[in-house]
């Protein structure tokens, strides 16, 4: 695991869309991870600005989303297929039926989520997947004591997750309780992974992700044991380290 801190967002973006940026030069049909949240923004705006002054194509890419809240309306400005086309792939050239994400809605959710694990195996893999982390070391929505080899499922949100989250509904009692996320075992696939905190409330955390137990009550810690991480933090989420 390579840790590399830095001065703040902005130069977390930047770090983090040079190695993105690498990857689609090297190879335009790779497979990106996409994770929402408040982290990742900086980097989408940053590969949103290379997209528009430096020519970064995305023609080719395919996008997998982590995770999906369970009954919003196919539409709803926050479930996560909404917030990644508005953050980030249509403000590029990604051809938006190459973005996947998990389909919450569906009316059967086990098959729906057995059909996103298939998805992601027949594009190849994700190539870089991108990810945060919350306040109680979940990634995607792998809330602690998740199994370390689980796949894509539903799960239960915890009420931590959900008051956390709750800033981006009118009201705590708008945030789903349920969820669809690729599982623990389903990100460590990924080839590699790049994951972003900022902030003294993720202090925790980070330091459980870098330096605790593997442990299923800190889902991110699972991270040791992949071959290729980088952890883009700023001080003030080190500071426990
Ligand atoms: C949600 C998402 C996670 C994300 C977390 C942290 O729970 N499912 O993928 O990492 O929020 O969000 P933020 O970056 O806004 O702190």
């Amino acid at each position: 695991m390579e840790v590399v801190i830095l001065s703040g967002k902005e130069e977390a973006g930047a770090v983090a869309a040079d190695a993105i940026e690498a990857l689609f030069r090297a190879k335009p049909e790779a497979v990106l991870g996409l994770a929402t949240g408040s982290s990742p923004l900086p980097i989408y705006n940053e590969l949103a600005r290379r997209h528009d002054e430096l020519g970064l194509s995305f023609t080719q890419a395919q996008g997998f989303a982590l995770d999906e809240y369970v009954g919003l309306p196919v539409g709803h400005p926050e479930s996560y297929r909404e917030v990644l086309r508005r953050e980030f792939t249509e403000r590029v050239d990604i051809d938006p039926s190459r973005v996947h994400a998990p389909n919450g809605a569906a009316a059967d959710l086990v098959a729906a989520c057995a059909e996103y694990e298939e998805a992601i195996k027949l594009a190849g893999g994700v190539d870089l997947q991108i990810l945060g982390i919350g306040t109680d070391g979940h990634i995607g929505f792998n809330e602690p004591v998740s199994s370390l080899a689980s796949r894509t499922r539903i799960k239960t949100l915890t009420e931590q997750t959900r008051a956390d989250n709750a800033r981006f509904f009118n009201s705590l009692d708008e945030v789903p309780h349920h969820v669809v996320t690729q599982g623990l075992g389903t990100i460590m696939e990924a080839k590699h992974i790049l994951l972003i905190a900022n902030g003294g409330q993720k202090a925790a955390a980070v330091k459980a992700l870098i330096e605790g137990p593997v442990a299923a009550f800190c889902p991110a810690s699972v991270l040791q044991l992949h071959p290729h991480v980088t952890v883009l933090i700023d001080e003030e989420s080190a500071v426990q380290l």
